[in-house]
This record gives structure tokens, C-alpha cells and sequence, in this order.
């Protein structure tokens, strides 16, 4: 791990209730995905190129019609005002800040058009995604997409790895199930169907399908990504749905916990997708040579989830900046060390797995 991140991650845990830091680093079950998805990064190393006269490398990357400075993106995060009163406002300036797509948490506490607000007074083109359940009633999808597009995001990430809520041990045991009363879902509020006024629960069904995203992707002009793609096939059926990109993801363990690693699912989805469209992957990514490992792989760029709420705990938007900093300077680093030009110029002949040898 990154010693800034580790730094900022026993700040955040010394500053959060205990509770509240429970639910931020907890994951399913017990916590075997949340675990394996940093380890699997251990179990690879890096194989340089030497003498390619690459330069300084362009760590800059395509995402959609958004362009990012680097190959990391801030993975959606639900509850930002519990790690830091400024909340999801701290968290979009930091990203605009350093030019990267912020996706923002359909369970944010603070309203969408508010997160873009904040973006876009740091930087004009700021990219927000907005992150999105299907939910059981398509008139509620429809208004939270309407939202997105109305706030200026640019793109709609539909989870679909959450059919049900995933089982936290950590949350059952410290009777952890919902937001203090100073604080709520704000995009839940004013939704149809739902009260005028209050807010509306977040609903996960396992009925939900393909002919429900196809529904959506019909319904609004935004483009769709798919995030919680672990199994090749699914990958192949969310290209014939027309999605634009996949994010390979397990939650960040909090969801199955006998789900595999992201990166040790993304080889086959980036093979399945055949460079179609942008594969981009989330859970575990704690350093640079992390985000290099799955450069390598395929991914497009990667998300970090954890990381960015420890930084808000710990120094509000200030440590934000410097996770997203320090990433940007490791994998900078990292890619000058491999001989690599830019994000594009990793291989997987360059991934090596640790004790086996190389080639
Ligand atoms: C998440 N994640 C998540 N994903 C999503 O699609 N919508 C959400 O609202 C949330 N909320 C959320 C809260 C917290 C506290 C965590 C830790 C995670 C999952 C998130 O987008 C991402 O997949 C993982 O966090 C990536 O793993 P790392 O970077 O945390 O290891």
C-alpha cells in the first residue's frame, strides 16, 4: 500500500466513530473477497522493458467522451457526510481537482445536481458519472436518470452486482442499518411513488434483468456502463446491450464474498470484450504498481473506492487531493520504470506471477 494511503487510512480510522469505520472497511461475509481483491495484486509482479526511450510517460486516458489525467477514477462510495461533514462536496472538488471522473454514489448524502455543482466550480469539464440501481420501478430509474442528465453527468455506471444487500458482518454486529437522522440518501428524495418530502429506500431485486437495462439504455440519451461484471459471458451480453463500458468489480467485497478477486477475473473479461469497449476495473488498487498490474491486463483504468473515503475522513477534500496525487505520481513512476510511453504501452507479457518465473 501506498504509504500516503496508509497514512490517511490510520488517520480516518483514529477519527471515525467506530461504527462508521466498520461499515467503510467491512466487507460481505468473512471479508475473503475484501481481502483477496488487495492480495491478488501481491501475487503479480511487473516485468520491465528496458532501454525504449519512452520519456516522461502521458498517464492520460480516454473514458468515453470524457478524457482523465490519469488511469484512476473515483469509484462510487455511498455516505460521504458520515466520513466528513463537507461530504460528497469535499470529494468532488478533490477529483476535479485532479482531473479525473468522479462517479458519484446514487446513495450519496448529498444531491447529484449539487456533487456537479461542486465539480464544475473547480473546473468547467469536470466528468461526473452518476452510479445507479435499477430500481423494481422503472418510473423511479427513469427520474434518477433524468436527474443525472439534468445535473450534467455524463454517463450512468448501473451497478448490477447487488441483487440483495450483501450480509456485513461487521454492520449486524454494531447494529449499523442506517444513516443518523441528520443526514440521508438525497437523490431518494421527491422520487414518484415515493413521499413528497422524505426520502425513499434504495431498492435491490433479484427480478431485475437484462430486458431492464435495455429498458433504461432506451429511456435516456446518457451512455451506459456496467459495473459488477465478473463472469466473461456477462461482458459479451452487456456489448450485444449496446453498454459503452464495464467495470470489473466484486464491491470491494461486499457483496459474494466467495466472488473472485477483480483482478483475477479481469483477464477473461478483457479477452471476452476484445477491446470493444473500455474495461475498467475496482477493488484493491492501493498503489501504483497496482493500477500499472491491471493497466497490464487490459484495464483502461481502474477505480479506487476505499482509498478516497479514507483520505476524506481523515483531512476532508485536502486528503482526497492527495490520494488521487499520489496515485497519479506512482503510476507515473511506475510506468516510467517499465519502459512504458503511456497507459496503452503495458502488456501482459510484462505480468509475471511471483515464484513461477518469467516469460
Ligand atoms: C461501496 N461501493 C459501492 N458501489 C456502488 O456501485 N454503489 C455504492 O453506493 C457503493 N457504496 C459503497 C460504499 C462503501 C463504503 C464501499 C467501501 C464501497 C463499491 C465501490 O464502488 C467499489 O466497487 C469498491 O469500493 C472498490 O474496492 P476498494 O477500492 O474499496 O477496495
Amino acid at each position: 500500500m501506498s504509504g500516503v494511503i496508509e497514512e490517511l487510512r490510520h488517520k480516518a480510522a483514529a477519527r471515525l466513530d467506530p461504527v462508521h469505520r466498520d461499515f467503510f472497511d467491512g466487507g460481505a461475509g468473512a471479508e475473503t473477497a475484501l481481502a483477496e481483491n488487495e492480495r491478488a495484486f501481491r501475487r503479480l509482479a511487473l516485468v520491465p522493458r528496458v532501454l525504449r526511450g519512452a520519456g516522461d510517460p502521458d498517464t492520460g486516458v480516454r473514458l468515453l467522451d470524457d478524457r482523465a489525467s490519469m488511469p484512476v477514477v473515483v469509484s462510487p462510495t455511498a455516505f460521504h457526510r458520515l466520513a466528513h461533514p463537507d461530504g460528497e462536496h469535499a470529494t468532488a472538488r478533490a477529483a476535479a481537482a485532479a482531473g479525473t471522473v468522479l462517479i458519484t454514489s446514487m446513495a450519496s448524502t448529498t444531491p447529484v445536481a449539487e456533487v456537479t455543482a461542486a465539480a464544475r466550480a473547480v473546473r468547467d469539464d469536470a466528468a461526473v458519472w452518476f452510479q445507479l440501481y435499477l430500481q423494481p420501478d422503472p418510473a423511479v430509474t427513469d427520474a434518477l436518470a433524468e436527474r443525472a442528465l439534468r445535473a450534467g453527468c455524463s454517463a450512468l455506471v448501473v451497478t448490477a452486482d447487488s441483487p440483495v444487500f450483501g450480509r456485513r458482518a461487521r454492520d449486524d454486529r454494531n447494529g449499523f442499518h442506517d444513516l443518523p437522522p441528520w443526514l440521508a440518501a438525497e437523490n431518494m428524495r421527491g422520487l414518484p411513488g415515493g413521499p413528497p418530502d422524505a426520502t425513499r429506500d434504495i431498492a435491490m431485486s433479484p427480478r431485475l434483468s437484462w430486458a431492464d437495462l435495455r429498458r433504461l439504455r432506451e429511456a435516456t440519451p446518457l451512455p451506459l456502463v456496467l459495473k459488477g461484471v465478473l463472469h466473461p459471458q456477462d461482458a459479451r451480453l452487456a456489448l450485444d446491450e449496446g453498454v459503452r463500458a464495464v467495470i470489473v468489480s466484486n464491491h470491494g467485497g461486499r457483496q459474494l464474498d466467495a466472488a473472485p478477486a477483480a483482478l483475477d477475473a479481469l483477464p477473461a473479461v478483457v479477452a471476452a470484450v476484445a477491446g470493444r469497449i473500455p474495461v475498467l476495473l475496482d477493488g484493491g488498487v492501493r498503489c501504483g504498481a497496482d493500477v500499472v498490474l491491471a493497466l497490464a491486463l487490459g484495464a483502461t483504468a481502474v477505480g479506487v473506492g476505499r482509498p478516497v473515503v479514507w483520505g476524506l475522513a481523515a483531512e476532508g477534500e485536502h486528503g482526497v487531493r492527495r490520494v488521487l496525487e499520489e496515485l497519479r505520481e506512482e503510476t507515473a513512476h511506475v510506468l516510467t520504470l517499465c519502459g512504458a510511453a503511456d497507459c496503452a504501452a503495458m502488456t501482459p507479457d510484462q505480468v509475471a506471477v511471483r515464484g513461477r518465473g518469467v516469460g
